[in-house]
């Protein structure tokens, strides 16, 4: 499983990308609002740091209005995925995105059949959202089995993106269920890294060091 960084924020980007883990970012509505800046700027600067994927989400409710969109986000670099809302609307322009060559990601995915039917229409992405399930009492790790079991059936090549992820846990079980990326905010990311015996062995293996060299 690889890992996206979920977030807008370029010091988070920078600093995840420094790190020579980050295979990409995903970026929505409201994390975009939340900087404050233009967002083809920020996608600009977004690009010029990570070359791998990086989600822009189109606004427009309406298959045309969202290929507009997403045709002129498309032009900023080519690593833009044009993030598509999982609707019949957007579906229509997920088909004619794939027909272009132009990479997708179907988000706000909560049951198999939605992937199943973005991944038919060619989406590059979808985007099953762990942590809005786990909010109504719902098994997000279900899903993504679920979704995954389809996808090997079937043959289709769709890569699932673990979403909406709000703990180290969802990542550890979006890769057991077969999740191919998991989008993880900056927080969640650093607490990856962290476990107090690694932190304790540091601790005693540069006391026992400096205690040698004492001699
Ligand atoms: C994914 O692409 C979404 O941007 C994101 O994971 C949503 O997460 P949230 O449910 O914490 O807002």
């Amino acid at each position: 499983m690889k890992f996206f960084i979920d977030t807008a924020n370029l010091e988070e980007i920078k600093k995840a990308n420094e790190l020579g883990i980050l295979a990409g970012v995903t970026t929505n509505p409201s994390l975009v609002a939340k900087e404050n800046v233009s967002f083809h700027d920020r996608l600009r600067e977004i690009t010029s740091i990570v070359s791998g994927s990086v989600s822009a989400e189109v606004i427009s409710t309406d298959a045309k209005g969202m290929i507009e969109e997403g045709e002129e986000l498309a032009k900023i670099a080519p690593n833009i995925t044009i993030k598509v809302p999982m609707t019949p609307e957007g579906l229509k322009a997920v088909k004619v995105f794939s027909e272009k060559g132009i990479k997708t990601n179907v988000t706000l995915v909560f049951t198999a059949n939605q992937a199943l039917l973005a991944a038919r229409a060619g989406a590059t992405y979808v985007s099953p959202f762990l942590g809005r399930l786990d909010d109504i009492g719902h098994n997000g790790f279900e899903l993504i089995s679920t979704i995954a079991d389809i996808f090997n059936i079937h043959g289709i090549d769709t890569e699932i993106i673990a979403a909406s992820i709000r703990h180290p846990l969802h990542v550890t079980e979006a890769a057991l269920r077969g999740a191919h990326i998991a989008t993880v905010p900056y927080k969640v990311l650093m607490q990856l890294f962290n476990h107090p015996l690694t932190d304790q062995g540091i601790e005693k293996f540069l006391a026992d060091w400096n205690r040698q060299k004492q001699q």
